[in-house]
């Protein structure tokens, strides 16, 4: 036998073993309990240059604060993560909304219709480094054209994660192909584990 063994499923981020023990134990530094203010900036910006309700995907949404933030807004939401415990979570949160949330794989679930708008926070940096540039592609394929991938970012050189950091020519990289940064500013309101390594960014979907 050579290389080493297989990493147990609650060690492996790919898999949703590892988000549900971390959920299941209430070990979940990356919870913002509430809808972080560069959202509600972007939300009450973008709504004054829209007529109809967006339809907005919020991949890996954990106990989904933001999703139901935008829902009072009236835009059409869908909400998924595929740890059936981070679900849960989301259940009492969501509240009337709860038939938003889905239970399934970013990389595989069946999108009714492209999407408006894609809101990234602490999706990109929870998947392995291997996946990245299926991400990337991924968000386009979802996205209609013109559509926004806007959220946070968390930018370093360490190499160990979750959460794995991005260097920004990294990241430039990794999404032009399919987009436009048309938007980058920093963050005041970081949780510890993002707080001065995080930045708020829109990229636009090319035509
Ligand atoms: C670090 S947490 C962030 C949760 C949430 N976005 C937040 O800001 O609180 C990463 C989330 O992504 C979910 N996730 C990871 N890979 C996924 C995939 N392929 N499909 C759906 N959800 C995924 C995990 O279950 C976990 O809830």
């Amino acid at each position: 036998m050579t290389g080493s063994p297989a990493k147990p499923p609650t060690q492996n981020p790919a898999l949703p073993d590892f988000w549900e023990q971390r959920y299941r134990d209430g070990v979940t530094p990356w919870d913002a309990g509430g809808v972080p203010r560069a959202l509600q900036d972007f939300v009450a910006e973008w709504c004054a240059t829209r007529s109809d309700a967006a339809r907005v995907l919020l991949p890996g949404c954990g106990n989904a604060w933001e999703a139901r933030h935008l829902c009072e807004m009236g835009w059409q939401v869908l909400a998924l993560d595929f740890s059936a415990a981070a679900v849960a979570g989301a259940v009492p949160v969501m509240g009337r909304w709860r038939d938003r949330l889905l239970l399934a794989d970013f990389f595989t679930f069946a999108a009714a219709a492209p999407f408006d708008l894609i809101y990234e926070r602490a999706f990109l940096c929870a998947l392995p480094r291997r996946l990245w540039p299926d991400y990337a592609a991924r968000c386009a394929e979802l996205l209609c054209p013109g559509g926004l991938l806007a959220g946070f970012f968390y930018f370093g050189c360490e190499p160990k994660g979750p959460p794995f950091m991005i260097e920004p020519a990294a990241l430039d990289a990794l999404l032009e192909p399919h987009f436009k940064r048309i938007d980058d500013r920093p963050v005041h309101d970081s949780l510890p584990l993002f707080r001065g390594k995080e930045r708020w960014q829109v990229w636009r979907r090319h035509d």
